[in-house]
């Protein structure tokens, strides 16, 4: 018997299990196969102020809040997990090709103004200036110095040590339902057919959350992704490039020691896991127009993994409908920088009993009337 189980072992469920293992919990996490999902795929960028979005303010204090805490949060995992996360601070820059995309740019810069977030408009020959990578047909730009990036793969594995060397317990198997008594959950039947009695159960399966037996139904969705690999950028790009190329986006991610990550399709297919030609096609074409060194490159990955989409884009935080079963899921297109505060605010409700007011607005509740 654990004071915990979290069905799900990738970031979000290891900085849940992590933090409330530090409070005090016993913590055991399930899961066959721990970081191949969403967080093996994820290109770790933390960008709210250059992925904000009209109607998502909401979401975007709860990024910022996130993003306000990774410099603490990496030092520490870093420190307890013995290895390094990959925290880059070199900022993002977003570009433009033609006039739709730079009359694009200047609506969320001005939007961007509007919320008093801190963002400089560029023009091309600055934008050059600053990633002399960049080819010469940008038509101009955004520079964002707060919006940074994680190598998503280093933090799992920091954050996996991390969770061991606070004294949680991993369960290598599938997570096959929550167990449920007298109306309330108190464990995770396992694909052994064993189970795990617990006093609360995390839910932290991403995309996998709404399918699994005995969780109540929940507005949470595959959304495909397509991404890329490469290798051999030496010092290609400084911090992240992100671009609209005549309406499409890409964004180029650098990573480690010469890694370059480009993505990402956004496809409502469910769980289709298929490479597809046109989708690599497509994301080289943009990456190579937007810096043509990328064609010099070693394609070394291709993936696909599946967001944890929600109908409001935000994450699904805190109690649901089934006394005992807790949300930590829903992270869409943000799990990794949302990763530090749903550790802190979801640990906070197991070890206290009390949801935090920064998780208020993200409980299942805001679903029920629709
Ligand atoms: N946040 C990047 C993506 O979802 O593709």
């Amino acid at each position: 018997m654990s004071d915990v189980v979290v069905a799900g072992g990738g970031l979000i469920g290891l900085s849940v299990a992590w933090r409330a293992a530090q409070r005090g919990l016993s913590v055991t996490v399930v899961d066959d196969a721990p970081g191949t999902g969403a967080s093996r795929a994820a290109a770790g960028m933390l960008a709210p102020v250059t992925e904000a979005s009209y109607g998502e303010e909401a979401l975007l204090r709860l990024c910022q809040a996130s993003l306000q805490r990774y410099p603490a949060f990496a030092a520490e995992v870093e420190a307890a997990g013995g290895r390094p996360v990959g925290l880059r601070t070199a900022g993002t820059l977003v570009v433009g090709f033609d006039a739709d995309d730079v009359a694009a740019l200047d609506a969320l810069h001005g939007y961007q103004r509007e919320l008093g977030l801190d963002a400089e408009r560029l023009t091309p020959r600055a934008v050059r200036q600053r990633e002399p990578a960049l080819t010469p047909r940008v038509r101009g730009g955004l520079a964002v110095a707060g919006d940074h990036s994680v190598d998503g793969r280093a933090l799992h594995a920091a954050l996996a040590a991390a969770a061991a060397a606070a004294g949680v317990r991993f369960a290598r198997e599938r997570a096959a339902a929550v167990r449920v008594a007298r109306g309330r959950a108190t464990g995770l039947e396992l694909g052994s057919g064993d189970a795990l009695v617990a006093g609360a159960v995390v839910l932290a399966l991403g995309a996998h959350s709404a399918g699994l037996p005995g969780v109540p139904p929940l507005p949470v969705r595959p959304v495909k992704g397509q991404i890329l690999r490469l290798a051999g950028t030496d010092g290609l790009l400084t911090g992240t490039v992100r671009a609209l190329v005549r309406g499409r986006h890409v964004y180029l991610v650098p990573y480690g020691a010469g890694g370059l990550i480009v993505g990402a399709t956004v496809e409502d297919k469910g769980f289709d896991a298929t490479v597809t030609a046109g989708g690599v096609h497509d994301l080289l074409h943009d990456a190579i127009e937007v810096v043509p060194g990328v064609t010099e490159l070693e394609l070394v990955e291709t993936l696909a993994r599946w967001r944890p989409g929600t109908a409001d884009n935000a994450p699904l935080l805190g109690p649901c409908e089934l006394p005992g079963l807790v949300l930590a899921t829903g992270h869409h297109r943000n799990g990794v920088l949302l990763t530090p505060v749903t550790g802190d605010l979801v640990a906070e409700l197991l070890a206290t009993g009390e949801l935090p007011e920064l998780a208020a607005p993200f409980t299942a509740g805001r679903f029920a009337h629709r």
